[in-house]
Protein backbone atom coordinates (compact mmCIF):
# COMPACT_ATOMS: atom_id res chain seq x y z
CA UNK A 1 0.00 0.00 0.00
CA UNK A 2 0.98 3.13 -1.14
CA UNK A 3 -0.83 5.56 1.08
CA UNK A 4 1.10 7.05 3.93
CA UNK A 5 -1.50 7.48 6.61
CA UNK A 6 -1.43 3.49 6.98
CA UNK A 7 1.72 3.27 8.70
CA UNK A 8 0.17 5.21 11.32
CA UNK A 9 -3.15 3.78 10.82
CA UNK A 10 -3.03 2.29 14.29
CA UNK A 11 -2.54 5.37 16.00
CA UNK A 12 -5.06 7.71 13.71
CA UNK A 13 -8.04 4.66 13.73
CA UNK A 14 -9.52 6.24 16.73
CA UNK A 15 -9.70 9.67 16.44
CA UNK A 16 -10.74 9.27 12.70
CA UNK A 17 -13.75 6.67 12.69
CA UNK A 18 -16.34 9.42 14.27
CA UNK A 19 -15.62 11.39 11.16
CA UNK A 20 -15.17 9.04 8.61
CA UNK A 21 -18.03 7.39 9.44
CA UNK A 22 -19.84 9.70 9.01
CA UNK A 23 -18.73 10.65 5.43
CA UNK A 24 -19.94 6.93 4.03
CA UNK A 25 -23.33 8.03 4.13
CA UNK A 26 -25.30 6.14 0.94
CA UNK A 27 -25.99 2.92 0.23
CA UNK A 28 -24.17 4.05 -3.17
CA UNK A 29 -21.12 5.12 -1.86
CA UNK A 30 -21.04 2.21 0.18
CA UNK A 31 -21.09 -0.06 -2.41
CA UNK A 32 -18.53 1.61 -4.17
CA UNK A 33 -15.88 2.02 -1.39
CA UNK A 34 -16.75 -1.06 -0.40
CA UNK A 35 -15.83 -2.24 -4.02
CA UNK A 36 -12.76 -0.91 -4.17
CA UNK A 37 -11.75 -1.30 -0.57
CA UNK A 38 -12.00 -4.95 -1.11
CA UNK A 39 -10.14 -4.82 -4.91
CA UNK A 40 -7.34 -2.86 -3.17
CA UNK A 41 -6.74 -5.35 -0.54
CA UNK A 42 -7.10 -2.91 2.01
CA UNK A 43 -7.75 -4.30 5.99
CA UNK A 44 -10.46 -1.41 6.80
CA UNK A 45 -13.68 -2.14 7.08
CA UNK A 46 -15.73 0.24 4.65
CA UNK A 47 -17.37 1.95 7.35
CA UNK A 48 -14.08 3.23 8.38
CA UNK A 49 -12.50 4.47 5.07
CA UNK A 50 -9.70 6.52 6.45
CA UNK A 51 -8.09 6.97 3.09
CA UNK A 52 -8.70 9.50 0.21
CA UNK A 53 -11.24 7.71 -2.34
CA UNK A 54 -9.57 8.42 -5.65
CA UNK A 55 -11.12 9.67 -9.17
CA UNK A 56 -10.27 6.45 -10.58
CA UNK A 57 -12.88 4.62 -7.57
CA UNK A 58 -15.81 7.41 -8.39
CA UNK A 59 -15.49 6.66 -12.41
CA UNK A 60 -18.41 4.23 -11.87
CA UNK A 61 -20.74 6.48 -10.63
CA UNK A 62 -19.85 9.80 -11.86
CA UNK A 63 -18.07 8.99 -15.30
CA UNK A 64 -18.44 12.18 -16.97
CA UNK A 65 -17.45 14.08 -13.86
CA UNK A 66 -13.97 11.84 -14.07
CA UNK A 67 -13.92 12.32 -17.37
CA UNK A 68 -14.31 16.20 -17.50
CA UNK A 69 -11.05 16.39 -14.83
CA UNK A 70 -8.76 14.09 -16.89
CA UNK A 71 -9.48 16.56 -19.52
CA UNK A 72 -7.65 19.02 -17.90
CA UNK A 73 -4.26 17.31 -18.96
CA UNK A 74 -5.55 19.11 -22.51
CA UNK A 75 -4.11 22.86 -20.73
CA UNK A 76 -0.64 21.95 -21.09
CA UNK A 77 0.73 25.47 -22.66
CA UNK A 78 3.73 26.45 -20.54
CA UNK A 79 5.22 29.65 -20.88
CA UNK A 80 8.19 31.25 -18.86
CA UNK A 81 7.63 34.26 -16.98
CA UNK A 82 11.61 34.81 -17.47
CA UNK A 83 11.61 34.80 -21.08
CA UNK A 84 8.02 37.04 -21.40
CA UNK A 85 9.35 39.52 -18.70
CA UNK A 86 13.24 39.76 -18.36
CA UNK A 87 12.94 42.18 -15.59
CA UNK A 88 11.93 39.57 -13.54
CA UNK A 89 15.16 37.58 -12.62
CA UNK A 90 16.30 41.51 -11.71
CA UNK A 91 13.44 41.96 -9.65
CA UNK A 92 13.34 38.65 -7.83
CA UNK A 93 17.27 38.07 -7.40
CA UNK A 94 18.00 35.63 -5.06
CA UNK A 95 14.87 33.65 -4.60
CA UNK A 96 13.77 30.87 -6.90
CA UNK A 97 11.55 32.43 -9.01
CA UNK A 98 14.71 33.95 -10.91
CA UNK A 99 15.34 30.73 -11.68
CA UNK A 100 12.21 28.98 -13.10
CA UNK A 101 8.71 30.75 -13.18
CA UNK A 102 6.26 29.26 -15.84
CA UNK A 103 3.04 29.86 -16.25
CA UNK A 104 0.18 27.99 -14.34
CA UNK A 105 -1.36 24.46 -16.49
CA UNK A 106 -4.33 22.28 -15.83
CA UNK A 107 -4.77 20.54 -12.58
CA UNK A 108 -3.38 17.14 -13.25
CA UNK A 109 -0.08 18.29 -14.03
CA UNK A 110 0.42 19.31 -10.32
CA UNK A 111 2.58 16.42 -8.70
CA UNK A 112 4.63 16.57 -12.35
CA UNK A 113 4.99 20.41 -12.14
CA UNK A 114 5.79 20.65 -8.24
CA UNK A 115 9.05 17.94 -8.55
CA UNK A 116 10.26 19.36 -11.96
CA UNK A 117 10.40 23.00 -11.21
CA UNK A 118 14.04 24.05 -10.43
CA UNK A 119 12.76 26.53 -7.62
CA UNK A 120 14.22 25.25 -4.24
CA UNK A 121 11.67 22.67 -2.71
CA UNK A 122 13.08 21.21 0.03
CA UNK A 123 10.05 20.36 2.63
CA UNK A 124 6.43 18.78 2.17
CA UNK A 125 5.16 22.35 2.66
CA UNK A 126 5.30 22.76 -1.37
CA UNK A 127 2.95 19.75 -1.68
CA UNK A 128 -0.09 21.41 -0.09
CA UNK A 129 -2.29 22.10 -2.63
CA UNK A 130 -1.26 19.71 -5.27
CA UNK A 131 -2.52 16.65 -4.30
CA UNK A 132 -5.45 15.10 -1.95
CA UNK A 133 -3.65 12.47 -0.19
CA UNK A 134 -1.30 14.93 0.99
CA UNK A 135 -4.28 17.30 2.27
CA UNK A 136 -5.66 13.76 3.78
CA UNK A 137 -2.16 13.45 5.86
CA UNK A 138 -2.17 16.93 7.09
CA UNK A 139 -5.96 16.40 8.36
CA UNK A 140 -4.60 12.99 10.04
CA UNK A 141 -1.15 13.38 11.18
CA UNK A 142 -1.35 17.34 11.92
CA UNK A 143 1.11 19.75 10.81
CA UNK A 144 4.46 17.92 11.66
CA UNK A 145 3.76 16.97 7.64
CA UNK A 146 4.63 20.27 6.49
CA UNK A 147 7.98 19.50 7.35
CA UNK A 148 8.57 15.90 6.04
CA UNK A 149 11.30 15.71 3.40
CA UNK A 150 9.68 16.56 -0.10
CA UNK A 151 11.21 13.52 -2.02
CA UNK A 152 10.14 11.06 0.54
CA UNK A 153 6.69 12.44 0.84
CA UNK A 154 6.44 13.21 -2.93
CA UNK A 155 7.18 9.65 -3.97
CA UNK A 156 3.91 8.28 -1.66
CA UNK A 157 1.31 10.21 -3.66
CA UNK A 158 -1.09 8.74 -5.79
CA UNK A 159 -3.11 11.54 -7.70
CA UNK A 160 -2.58 15.19 -8.47
CA UNK A 161 -5.81 17.61 -7.26
CA UNK A 162 -8.69 15.15 -7.19
CA UNK A 163 -12.07 15.04 -5.51
CA UNK A 164 -11.29 14.61 -2.35
CA UNK A 165 -9.57 18.52 -2.38
CA UNK A 166 -13.08 20.02 -2.48
CA UNK A 167 -15.25 17.01 -1.42
CA UNK A 168 -13.85 15.16 1.34
CA UNK A 169 -14.75 11.46 0.47
CA UNK A 170 -18.87 12.79 -0.12
CA UNK A 171 -19.15 13.42 -3.86
CA UNK A 172 -21.85 10.69 -3.89
CA UNK A 173 -23.98 13.23 -1.76
CA UNK A 174 -24.35 15.54 -4.94
CA UNK A 175 -21.37 16.67 -4.97
CA UNK A 176 -21.59 18.66 -1.59
CA UNK A 177 -18.67 20.59 -1.04
CA UNK A 178 -15.86 20.28 1.89
CA UNK A 179 -13.43 22.23 3.05
CA UNK A 180 -10.77 20.19 3.82
CA UNK A 181 -7.42 22.58 3.66
CA UNK A 182 -7.84 23.12 7.29
CA UNK A 183 -5.81 26.84 7.64
CA UNK A 184 -7.71 28.24 5.17
CA UNK A 185 -11.35 27.33 7.07
CA UNK A 186 -9.28 28.53 10.25
CA UNK A 187 -8.30 32.09 8.15
CA UNK A 188 -11.53 33.08 7.24
CA UNK A 189 -12.82 32.18 10.50
CA UNK A 190 -16.90 32.77 11.04
CA UNK A 191 -16.92 34.79 7.68
CA UNK A 192 -16.73 31.50 6.04
CA UNK A 193 -20.78 31.41 6.44
CA UNK A 194 -20.78 34.32 3.99
CA UNK A 195 -19.32 32.81 1.35
CA UNK A 196 -20.90 30.83 -1.85
CA UNK A 197 -18.88 27.05 -1.26
CA UNK A 198 -18.35 26.90 -5.05
CA UNK A 199 -16.21 29.93 -4.55
CA UNK A 200 -14.46 28.66 -0.92
CA UNK A 201 -13.71 25.44 -2.77
CA UNK A 202 -11.26 27.15 -4.82
CA UNK A 203 -10.50 29.39 -2.32
CA UNK A 204 -8.49 26.62 -0.28
CA UNK A 205 -5.64 26.94 -2.88
CA UNK A 206 -6.18 29.97 -5.23
CA UNK A 207 -5.24 32.09 -2.66
CA UNK A 208 -2.30 33.96 -0.92
CA UNK A 209 -0.05 31.71 1.81
CA UNK A 210 3.56 31.78 3.90
CA UNK A 211 5.20 29.20 5.70
CA UNK A 212 5.04 29.55 9.29
CA UNK A 213 9.32 30.52 10.21
CA UNK A 214 8.79 28.34 13.65
CA UNK A 215 7.19 25.21 11.83
CA UNK A 216 7.21 25.74 8.62
CA UNK A 217 3.20 25.07 8.27
CA UNK A 218 1.01 26.43 5.25
CA UNK A 219 -1.18 29.57 6.90
CA UNK A 220 -3.19 32.57 5.20
CA UNK A 221 -2.58 35.57 6.38
CA UNK A 222 -5.91 36.66 6.48
CA UNK A 223 -8.08 37.07 9.40
CA UNK A 224 -11.39 37.02 8.66
CA UNK A 225 -12.70 38.83 5.28
CA UNK A 226 -12.03 42.43 6.59
CA UNK A 227 -8.21 41.14 6.50
CA UNK A 228 -8.32 40.14 2.74
CA UNK A 229 -6.83 43.25 1.21
CA UNK A 230 -3.59 43.38 0.19
CA UNK A 231 -3.01 46.28 2.46
CA UNK A 232 -4.17 44.71 5.69
CA UNK A 233 -1.86 41.25 4.52
CA UNK A 234 1.15 43.51 4.36
CA UNK A 235 0.46 45.15 7.76
CA UNK A 236 0.22 41.55 9.19
CA UNK A 237 3.34 40.49 7.47
CA UNK A 238 4.90 43.88 8.60
CA UNK A 239 3.77 43.30 12.18
CA UNK A 240 4.72 39.78 12.75
CA UNK A 241 8.43 40.59 10.51
CA UNK A 242 7.68 37.98 7.75
CA UNK A 243 10.08 37.72 5.21
CA UNK A 244 10.23 35.34 2.39
CA UNK A 245 14.15 36.07 1.42
CA UNK A 246 16.69 38.95 2.16
CA UNK A 247 17.95 40.11 -1.08
CA UNK A 248 21.50 40.45 -0.83
CA UNK A 249 22.30 43.09 -3.13
CA UNK A 250 19.89 45.48 -1.33
CA UNK A 251 19.67 44.24 1.85
CA UNK A 252 15.71 44.30 1.50
CA UNK A 253 13.63 42.01 2.96
CA UNK A 254 11.53 40.81 0.30
CA UNK A 255 8.03 39.17 0.12
CA UNK A 256 6.97 37.39 -2.67
CA UNK A 257 3.18 37.44 -3.48
CA UNK A 258 1.12 34.18 -4.93
CA UNK A 259 -1.99 33.94 -6.68
CA UNK A 260 -4.35 35.64 -4.54
CA UNK A 261 -7.23 34.63 -6.85
CA UNK A 262 -9.80 34.25 -3.91
CA UNK A 263 -9.14 37.90 -2.27
CA UNK A 264 -8.93 39.62 -5.65
CA UNK A 265 -12.31 37.72 -6.72
CA UNK A 266 -14.44 38.50 -3.42
CA UNK A 267 -13.40 42.18 -3.76
CA UNK A 268 -15.03 42.17 -6.88
CA UNK A 269 -17.81 43.34 -9.11
CA UNK A 270 -19.17 39.45 -9.36
CA UNK A 271 -18.43 38.28 -5.86
CA UNK A 272 -22.43 39.36 -4.53
CA UNK A 273 -24.25 37.39 -7.06
CA UNK A 274 -21.46 34.80 -9.36
CA UNK A 275 -19.24 31.79 -7.77
CA UNK A 276 -15.95 30.74 -9.10
CA UNK A 277 -17.77 27.96 -10.71
CA UNK A 278 -20.50 30.28 -12.40
CA UNK A 279 -17.12 31.14 -14.52
CA UNK A 280 -14.78 28.08 -14.13
CA UNK A 281 -17.04 25.02 -14.23
CA UNK A 282 -19.81 24.75 -17.28
CA UNK A 283 -22.75 23.02 -17.13
CA UNK A 284 -23.07 20.16 -19.37
CA UNK A 285 -26.59 19.14 -20.92
CA UNK A 286 -26.24 15.40 -21.17
CA UNK A 287 -28.38 13.53 -24.74
CA UNK A 288 -30.71 12.06 -22.09
CA UNK A 289 -31.68 15.64 -21.07
CA UNK A 290 -29.92 15.81 -17.41
CA UNK A 291 -26.75 17.74 -17.10
CA UNK A 292 -23.72 17.58 -14.73
CA UNK A 293 -21.02 20.04 -14.01
CA UNK A 294 -17.96 19.96 -16.00
CA UNK A 295 -14.64 19.82 -13.90
CA UNK A 296 -12.73 21.20 -16.63
CA UNK A 297 -11.92 23.95 -15.28
CA UNK A 298 -11.17 26.46 -18.08
CA UNK A 299 -11.18 29.82 -19.26
CA UNK A 300 -14.68 31.30 -19.78
CA UNK A 301 -13.58 32.57 -22.48
CA UNK A 302 -12.85 29.12 -24.10
CA UNK A 303 -16.17 27.45 -23.65
CA UNK A 304 -19.39 28.53 -25.26
CA UNK A 305 -21.73 27.14 -22.67
CA UNK A 306 -19.89 29.63 -19.74
CA UNK A 307 -19.86 32.65 -22.23
CA UNK A 308 -23.70 32.39 -23.22
CA UNK A 309 -24.18 32.82 -19.26
CA UNK A 310 -22.44 36.33 -19.29
CA UNK A 311 -25.10 37.34 -21.45
CA UNK A 312 -27.14 37.80 -18.98
CA UNK A 313 -25.75 40.92 -17.50
CA UNK A 314 -23.46 41.86 -20.37
CA UNK A 315 -26.16 41.79 -23.22
CA UNK A 316 -24.27 42.79 -27.09
CA UNK A 317 -21.18 42.91 -25.31
CA UNK A 318 -18.51 41.03 -27.22
CA UNK A 319 -16.44 39.02 -23.82
CA UNK A 320 -13.57 38.56 -25.23
CA UNK A 321 -12.69 41.46 -26.51
CA UNK A 322 -14.17 42.92 -23.11
CA UNK A 323 -12.10 41.10 -20.93
CA UNK A 324 -8.76 41.11 -23.34
CA UNK A 325 -8.96 44.59 -23.74
CA UNK A 326 -8.47 45.11 -19.27
CA UNK A 327 -6.08 42.27 -19.44
CA UNK A 328 -3.73 44.47 -22.06
CA UNK A 329 -4.16 47.75 -20.11
CA UNK A 330 -2.98 46.16 -16.87
CA UNK A 331 -0.27 43.80 -18.28
CA UNK A 332 1.03 47.13 -19.73
CA UNK A 333 1.30 48.75 -16.48
CA UNK A 334 2.31 45.79 -15.17
CA UNK A 335 5.54 45.94 -17.35
CA UNK A 336 5.98 49.46 -16.60
CA UNK A 337 5.73 49.36 -12.70
CA UNK A 338 8.11 46.45 -13.03
CA UNK A 339 10.52 47.94 -14.87
CA UNK A 340 10.63 50.43 -12.88
CA UNK A 341 10.99 47.86 -9.45
CA UNK A 342 13.96 46.88 -11.55
CA UNK A 343 15.63 50.59 -11.56
CA UNK A 344 14.58 50.89 -7.89
CA UNK A 345 16.59 47.61 -6.99
CA UNK A 346 19.64 48.47 -9.05
CA UNK A 347 20.10 52.22 -7.52
CA UNK A 348 19.29 51.12 -4.17
CA UNK A 349 22.16 48.14 -4.75
CA UNK A 350 24.02 50.66 -5.94
CA UNK A 351 23.55 53.11 -2.90
CA UNK A 352 24.48 50.06 -0.60
CA UNK A 353 27.72 49.74 -2.19
CA UNK A 354 28.65 53.44 -2.10
CA UNK A 355 28.05 53.67 1.50
CA UNK A 356 27.12 57.48 1.75
CA UNK A 357 23.43 57.00 3.16
CA UNK A 358 23.43 55.92 6.89
CA UNK A 359 21.98 52.12 7.45
CA UNK A 360 18.75 54.04 8.64
CA UNK A 361 18.42 56.15 5.19
CA UNK A 362 18.90 52.74 3.48
CA UNK A 363 16.39 50.97 5.76
CA UNK A 364 13.69 53.28 5.09
CA UNK A 365 14.15 52.74 1.49
CA UNK A 366 14.04 48.81 2.13
CA UNK A 367 10.89 48.98 3.14
CA UNK A 368 9.55 51.12 0.80
CA UNK A 369 11.40 48.71 -1.71
CA UNK A 370 9.74 45.86 -0.08
CA UNK A 371 6.08 47.24 0.16
CA UNK A 372 6.41 48.79 -3.73
CA UNK A 373 7.12 44.77 -5.11
CA UNK A 374 4.91 43.45 -2.77
CA UNK A 375 1.65 45.69 -4.25
CA UNK A 376 3.74 44.75 -7.97
CA UNK A 377 3.25 41.19 -7.16
CA UNK A 378 0.19 40.99 -5.78
CA UNK A 379 -1.16 42.05 -9.24
CA UNK A 380 1.59 40.42 -11.42
CA UNK A 381 0.71 36.82 -9.82
CA UNK A 382 -2.91 37.02 -9.67
CA UNK A 383 -4.02 34.39 -13.01
CA UNK A 384 -6.59 37.08 -14.97
CA UNK A 385 -4.47 39.62 -15.30
CA UNK A 386 -6.91 42.14 -13.87
CA UNK A 387 -10.47 40.29 -15.70
CA UNK A 388 -11.65 39.51 -11.53
CA UNK A 389 -11.01 42.94 -10.75
CA UNK A 390 -9.47 45.68 -12.58
CA UNK A 391 -10.06 48.56 -9.89
CA UNK A 392 -7.89 46.26 -7.51
CA UNK A 393 -5.34 45.55 -10.16
CA UNK A 394 -4.55 49.23 -10.77
CA UNK A 395 -4.74 50.37 -7.52
CA UNK A 396 -2.09 47.89 -6.38
CA UNK A 397 -0.41 48.69 -9.39
CA UNK A 398 -0.24 52.53 -8.79
CA UNK A 399 0.35 52.01 -5.02
CA UNK A 400 3.82 50.06 -5.82
CA UNK A 401 4.49 53.21 -8.67
CA UNK A 402 3.75 55.72 -5.71
CA UNK A 403 6.20 53.83 -3.24
CA UNK A 404 9.18 53.71 -6.42
CA UNK A 405 8.71 57.07 -6.65
CA UNK A 406 9.34 58.03 -3.22
CA UNK A 407 12.48 55.31 -3.03
CA UNK A 408 13.92 57.18 -5.96
CA UNK A 409 13.47 60.41 -4.22
CA UNK A 410 15.54 59.40 -1.81
CA UNK A 411 17.75 57.81 -2.95
CA UNK A 412 18.58 60.66 -5.41
CA UNK A 413 17.91 63.01 -3.13
C1 LIG B 1 -5.95 21.67 -4.07
C2 LIG B 1 -5.55 22.94 -4.64
C3 LIG B 1 -6.43 23.57 -5.70
C4 LIG B 1 -7.80 23.73 -5.69
C5 LIG B 1 -8.77 23.30 -4.61
C6 LIG B 1 -8.13 24.41 -6.90
N1 LIG B 1 -6.99 24.66 -7.63
FE1 LIG B 1 -6.90 25.44 -9.51
N2 LIG B 1 -4.89 25.13 -9.57
C7 LIG B 1 -4.13 24.68 -8.52
C8 LIG B 1 -2.75 24.60 -8.93
C9 LIG B 1 -1.58 24.17 -8.04
C10 LIG B 1 -2.70 24.99 -10.29
C11 LIG B 1 -1.46 25.06 -11.19
C12 LIG B 1 -1.13 23.67 -11.68
C13 LIG B 1 0.18 23.57 -12.43
O1 LIG B 1 0.59 24.54 -13.08
O2 LIG B 1 0.81 22.49 -12.37
C14 LIG B 1 -4.08 25.30 -10.66
C15 LIG B 1 -4.48 25.69 -11.94
C16 LIG B 1 -5.77 26.12 -12.26
C17 LIG B 1 -6.19 26.61 -13.55
C18 LIG B 1 -5.33 26.69 -14.80
C19 LIG B 1 -4.58 27.96 -14.79
C20 LIG B 1 -3.95 28.31 -16.10
O3 LIG B 1 -3.27 29.36 -16.13
O4 LIG B 1 -4.14 27.62 -17.10
C21 LIG B 1 -7.50 27.00 -13.43
C22 LIG B 1 -8.37 27.62 -14.49
C23 LIG B 1 -7.91 26.71 -12.07
N3 LIG B 1 -6.83 26.16 -11.40
C24 LIG B 1 -9.15 27.00 -11.56
C25 LIG B 1 -9.64 26.51 -10.36
C26 LIG B 1 -11.00 26.63 -9.90
C27 LIG B 1 -12.10 27.36 -10.62
C28 LIG B 1 -11.08 25.99 -8.70
C29 LIG B 1 -12.29 25.76 -7.84
C30 LIG B 1 -13.42 25.05 -8.45
C31 LIG B 1 -9.75 25.48 -8.40
N4 LIG B 1 -8.91 25.81 -9.42
C32 LIG B 1 -9.41 24.78 -7.24
C33 LIG B 1 -4.59 24.32 -7.26
C34 LIG B 1 -5.93 24.20 -6.92
C1 LIG C 1 -17.41 36.50 -13.74
C2 LIG C 1 -16.67 35.35 -14.12
C3 LIG C 1 -15.54 34.87 -13.25
C4 LIG C 1 -15.57 34.44 -11.95
C5 LIG C 1 -16.79 34.39 -11.04
C6 LIG C 1 -14.25 33.99 -11.62
N1 LIG C 1 -13.44 34.12 -12.70
FE1 LIG C 1 -11.54 33.43 -12.89
N2 LIG C 1 -11.40 34.29 -14.70
C7 LIG C 1 -12.41 34.95 -15.36
C8 LIG C 1 -11.90 35.51 -16.60
C9 LIG C 1 -12.69 36.30 -17.61
C10 LIG C 1 -10.54 35.15 -16.67
C11 LIG C 1 -9.54 35.47 -17.79
C12 LIG C 1 -9.59 34.35 -18.77
C13 LIG C 1 -8.65 34.46 -19.91
O1 LIG C 1 -7.64 35.17 -19.83
O2 LIG C 1 -8.89 33.77 -20.92
C14 LIG C 1 -10.27 34.37 -15.48
C15 LIG C 1 -9.03 33.75 -15.21
C16 LIG C 1 -8.82 32.90 -14.14
C17 LIG C 1 -7.63 32.08 -13.97
C18 LIG C 1 -6.49 31.97 -14.98
C19 LIG C 1 -6.84 30.85 -15.91
C20 LIG C 1 -6.90 31.21 -17.32
O3 LIG C 1 -7.31 30.32 -18.12
O4 LIG C 1 -6.59 32.34 -17.70
C21 LIG C 1 -7.78 31.40 -12.80
C22 LIG C 1 -6.81 30.41 -12.19
C23 LIG C 1 -9.04 31.81 -12.23
N3 LIG C 1 -9.65 32.70 -13.07
C24 LIG C 1 -9.54 31.35 -11.01
C25 LIG C 1 -10.71 31.84 -10.43
C26 LIG C 1 -11.10 31.58 -9.07
C27 LIG C 1 -10.32 30.75 -8.10
C28 LIG C 1 -12.29 32.22 -8.88
C29 LIG C 1 -13.07 32.36 -7.60
C30 LIG C 1 -12.33 32.80 -6.43
C31 LIG C 1 -12.66 32.84 -10.14
N4 LIG C 1 -11.66 32.62 -11.04
C32 LIG C 1 -13.86 33.51 -10.38
C33 LIG C 1 -13.72 35.04 -14.95
C34 LIG C 1 -14.18 34.68 -13.71
C1 LIG D 1 -11.30 21.82 -7.27
C2 LIG D 1 -12.51 21.44 -6.61
C3 LIG D 1 -13.24 20.21 -7.07
C4 LIG D 1 -12.73 18.97 -7.36
C5 LIG D 1 -11.28 18.55 -7.34
C6 LIG D 1 -13.84 18.13 -7.66
N1 LIG D 1 -15.00 18.84 -7.57
FE1 LIG D 1 -16.89 18.11 -7.86
N2 LIG D 1 -17.63 19.99 -7.70
C7 LIG D 1 -16.90 21.11 -7.40
C8 LIG D 1 -17.74 22.27 -7.49
C9 LIG D 1 -17.31 23.70 -7.23
C10 LIG D 1 -19.03 21.81 -7.84
C11 LIG D 1 -20.26 22.64 -8.08
C12 LIG D 1 -21.01 22.77 -6.85
C13 LIG D 1 -22.14 23.76 -6.99
O1 LIG D 1 -22.68 23.90 -8.09
O2 LIG D 1 -22.48 24.35 -5.99
C14 LIG D 1 -18.93 20.36 -7.94
C15 LIG D 1 -19.99 19.51 -8.23
C16 LIG D 1 -19.91 18.14 -8.17
C17 LIG D 1 -21.03 17.24 -8.21
C18 LIG D 1 -22.48 17.67 -8.33
C19 LIG D 1 -22.95 17.26 -9.69
C20 LIG D 1 -23.38 18.33 -10.57
O3 LIG D 1 -23.46 18.01 -11.76
O4 LIG D 1 -23.63 19.47 -10.13
C21 LIG D 1 -20.56 15.96 -8.13
C22 LIG D 1 -21.35 14.66 -8.12
C23 LIG D 1 -19.11 16.06 -8.05
N3 LIG D 1 -18.76 17.39 -8.06
C24 LIG D 1 -18.25 14.98 -7.99
C25 LIG D 1 -16.88 15.08 -8.08
C26 LIG D 1 -15.98 13.96 -8.30
C27 LIG D 1 -16.42 12.51 -8.43
C28 LIG D 1 -14.72 14.46 -8.32
C29 LIG D 1 -13.45 13.74 -8.62
C30 LIG D 1 -13.43 13.00 -9.88
C31 LIG D 1 -14.83 15.91 -8.11
N4 LIG D 1 -16.15 16.24 -7.99
C32 LIG D 1 -13.75 16.76 -8.01
C33 LIG D 1 -15.56 21.15 -7.07
C34 LIG D 1 -14.68 20.11 -7.23
C1 LIG E 1 -25.38 38.32 -12.85
C2 LIG E 1 -24.80 39.34 -13.70
C3 LIG E 1 -23.45 39.06 -14.34
C4 LIG E 1 -23.05 37.92 -15.00
C5 LIG E 1 -23.81 36.63 -15.22
C6 LIG E 1 -21.71 38.21 -15.46
N1 LIG E 1 -21.33 39.47 -15.10
FE1 LIG E 1 -19.57 40.36 -15.52
N2 LIG E 1 -20.15 42.05 -14.55
C7 LIG E 1 -21.39 42.23 -13.97
C8 LIG E 1 -21.44 43.55 -13.37
C9 LIG E 1 -22.61 44.17 -12.63
C10 LIG E 1 -20.18 44.15 -13.61
C11 LIG E 1 -19.73 45.54 -13.22
C12 LIG E 1 -20.07 46.47 -14.33
C13 LIG E 1 -19.54 47.87 -14.12
O1 LIG E 1 -18.94 48.16 -13.11
O2 LIG E 1 -19.71 48.66 -15.05
C14 LIG E 1 -19.40 43.18 -14.36
C15 LIG E 1 -18.11 43.40 -14.79
C16 LIG E 1 -17.35 42.47 -15.49
C17 LIG E 1 -15.98 42.63 -15.85
C18 LIG E 1 -15.09 43.82 -15.47
C19 LIG E 1 -14.58 43.55 -14.07
C20 LIG E 1 -13.69 44.61 -13.57
O3 LIG E 1 -13.34 44.56 -12.37
O4 LIG E 1 -13.30 45.52 -14.32
C21 LIG E 1 -15.58 41.50 -16.51
C22 LIG E 1 -14.21 41.21 -17.09
C23 LIG E 1 -16.72 40.64 -16.57
N3 LIG E 1 -17.79 41.25 -15.95
C24 LIG E 1 -16.70 39.38 -17.17
C25 LIG E 1 -17.76 38.50 -17.13
C26 LIG E 1 -17.74 37.20 -17.77
C27 LIG E 1 -16.59 36.64 -18.58
C28 LIG E 1 -18.95 36.63 -17.50
C29 LIG E 1 -19.46 35.27 -17.93
C30 LIG E 1 -18.57 34.14 -17.68
C31 LIG E 1 -19.70 37.55 -16.67
N4 LIG E 1 -18.97 38.68 -16.49
C32 LIG E 1 -20.96 37.29 -16.16
C33 LIG E 1 -22.41 41.31 -13.92
C34 LIG E 1 -22.37 40.03 -14.43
Amino acid sequence: MKYLVFEKEKIMRKRLSAGARKTVRTAAVFAVAFAVTFAGGARMAHAEIDRVISAEEWRALYPEIVESMESNSDNNYRISYLDEDPYLTNVYEGYGFAIDYTSAVGHTYTLEDVHNTQRPHPLANCLTCKSPNFTKLVNDLGEEVYSYDFEETWAQLDESISCYNCHANHEANNGELVVTHQYIADAVGEDIAGINPATMACGQCHIEYYFDPDNKATRSPIHGLEGITPESVLDYYNEIGFTDWVQESTGTHMLKAQHPEFETFLGGKHAAFLSCADCHMAIVSKEDGTTYRSHKWESPLANEAILETCAKCHQGTDMAEFVHGIQEEITAKEREVGEALSELKDTLSAAVEEGKLSEQELDEVRQLHREAQWFWDYCYVENSEGAHNSELANRCLDTSAQKIAEAMGKLKA
